[in-house]
C-alpha cells in the first residue's frame, strides 16, 4: 500500500517536473549526468546510470514519453532539446563502454593469477662422478694433499718411457692405446715422441716431479682412455685419481700408504668399506700391489660387477721405481716415495652401489637424476 503511494508521489513529482522541464533543467541534467559518466569506476556502475536514465523508466525516457504533456509552446524546443540529450548522453555512455572494453582486454591479455603455483624450472646438476672427484679432492686436501691436472693428449714419452716402460717391454700391452695420427703439416712432424691419448694418470707424476722438489703431496684426478672391450666394470673412457708423496728416503713406506688409502676409504664410502692388498707388477713402482674393494653390490657373494670374485680392483699402486726418480730428475739414493692409481669410476659404483660402469656415460637422465 505504502509503495503504491510512493510510486503516485513519484509521478505526481514527475508531472511537475516535465511540466516546469525548460531548455536550463535539461542543461543541469545533462551536467549531472555527465559528471556521473565520468566517475564511473566500472562497467556496472555505468550500465546502472545508462539505466537509470535512458532506460525504459530512465529519468530522461520518461521525459521524452511525456513531452506531448507539456504546453504547445514549450513541446517543441524542451522535445528538441530532450532528444538532443538523450544523443549526447547515449553517445557518451558508449565512449565509455568502449574504454572498459579495451581496459578489459588489456587487463585480460596480462593478466596472470599470482596464487597459482609456479612452474618449476628444470635445474641442471652435477654428473656423479664429477660430485665423486669433489668429494675425492675435498678428503685429499684435508690430509694434506694438492690438486694437481695434467694433459689427457700425452706424449708416448711421459705415458710409457719416463714410466720405465720401454717400447718392447711387454707392460705395454696392459694399456690398449688410442694412438693420435702424425699431422700431415711438416711444421709438427718433427716431434720427438709420438702423441696418445693417455692411457692413466700416472705421467703427471713425471711432470710434476720435473718441476717440484719434495717434499711432494699430490692427486691428480683425471680422464683416461683404453681400447678395450667394455663390461659392467670396465669402459674406453673413464677417470682415474693418481695420488703420488715423494719424500726422503725413511720417512715414507707402504705402510704410510696402506694407512692414508683407509683412512680415505672409510671417509669416501663408510665403515663398511673392506680393503686387501694384492702383490702385482707395474714397471714404475717396486714393490706394486693392487688393492681390491669387497664387492658392496653382492657384499662378497660374487655379481657381475666383481666378475663373480666378490672384490673389485679399485687401483693399482707401489713404492715409485727409482728409475721414475730419476728419469724426473730426483735422486733415489735420498728420496723415495709412494704412488697410486685409483678408479674413480669403481669408487663410485661401490659408494653408490651401482651395478654398470657404462650408466655413467649413457645419458640417461632416471639414472642420473637420483644424484
Ligand atoms: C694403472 O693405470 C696405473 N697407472 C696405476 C698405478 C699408479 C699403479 C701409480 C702404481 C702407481 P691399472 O691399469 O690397474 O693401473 O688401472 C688403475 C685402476 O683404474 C684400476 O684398478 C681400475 O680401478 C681402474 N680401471 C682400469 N681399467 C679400467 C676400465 N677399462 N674401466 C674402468 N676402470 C678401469
Amino acid at each position: 500500500m505504502r509503495g503504491k503511494i510512493s510510486q503516485n508521489l513519484d509521478f505526481f513529482l514527475l508531472e511537475i517536473k516535465i511540466v516546469t522541464m525548460n531548455i536550463i533543467n535539461l542543461k543541469t541534467l545533462k551536467n549531472r549526468v555527465q559528471k556521473e559518466i565520468k566517475s564511473a569506476k566500472d562497467s556496472d556502475e555505468l550500465e546502472n546510470i545508462s539505466k537509470r536514465y535512458l532506460g525504459k523508466k530512465g529519468e530522461l525516457t520518461r521525459v521524452l514519453s511525456s513531452i506531448g504533456k507539456l504546453p504547445k509552446t514549450k513541446r517543441a524546443r524542451v522535445g528538441k532539446g530532450a532528444n538532443e540529450l538523450k544523443n549526447f548522453l547515449e553517445q557518451k555512455i558508449e565512449e565509455k563502454r568502449k574504454k572498459f572494453q579495451a581496459l578489459s582486454s588489456k587487463f585480460q591479455e596480462e593478466y596472470f593469477d599470482i596464487t597459482v603455483p609456479g612452474k618449476k624450472p628444470a635445474l641442471g646438476h652435477l654428473h656423479p662422478l664429477t660430485l665423486i672427484r669433489e668429494k675425492a679432492e675435498e678428503i685429499f686436501q684435508s690430509i694434506g694433499f694438492s690438486v694437481i691436472e695434467g694433459p689427457e693428449v700425452e706424449t708416448e714419452w711421459y705415458n710409457f718411457d719416463a714410466l720405465n716402460i720401454p717400447k718392447d717391454h711387454p707392460a705395454r700391452d696392459m694399456w690398449a692405446t688410442f694412438w693420435l695420427k702424425e699431422s700431415a703439416n711438416p711444421k709438427y712432424k718433427t716431434r720427438a715422441s709420438k702423441l696418445l691419448l693417455r692411457t692413466h694418470t700416472s705421467p703427471v707424476q713425471i711432470r710434476y716431479m720435473e718441476k717440484n722438489q719434495p717434499p711432494i703431496r699430490i692427486i691428480v684426478p683425471g680422464r683416461v682412455f683404453r681400447y678395450e672391450a667394455t663390461d659392467a666394470s670396465h669402459e674406453i673412457n673413464f677417470y682415474q685419481l693418481e695420488g703420488l708423496m715423494v719424500d726422503d728416503k725413511g720417512k715414507i713406506n707402504a705402510a704410510n700408504f696402506k694407512a692414508i688409502i683407509e683412512e680415505f676409504l672409510k671417509r669416501f664410502i663408510g665403515k663398511e668399506t673392506k680393503i686387501r692388498l694384492r702383490p702385482s707388477f707395474f714397471p714404475f713402482t717396486e714393490p706394486s700391489f693392487e688393492v681390491d674393494s669387497l664387492c658392496l653390490n653382492c657384499l662378497g657373494k660374487g655379481c657381475s660387477v666383481c666378475s663373480q670374485n666378490g672384490w673389485l680392483e679399485i687401483m693399482g699402486a707401489g713404492m715409485v721405481h727409482p728409475n721414475v726418480l730419476k728419469n724426473a730428475g730426483l735422486n733415489p739414493k735420498w728420496l723415495a716415495g709412494f704412488a697410486f692409481g685409483m678408479g674413480l669410476d669403481r669408487v663410485a659404483m661401490m659408494k653408490y652401489k651401482i651395478d654398470d660402469i657404462r650408466l655413467f656415460y649413457s645419458g640417461d637422465l632416471r639414472f642420473l637424476q637420483q644424484f
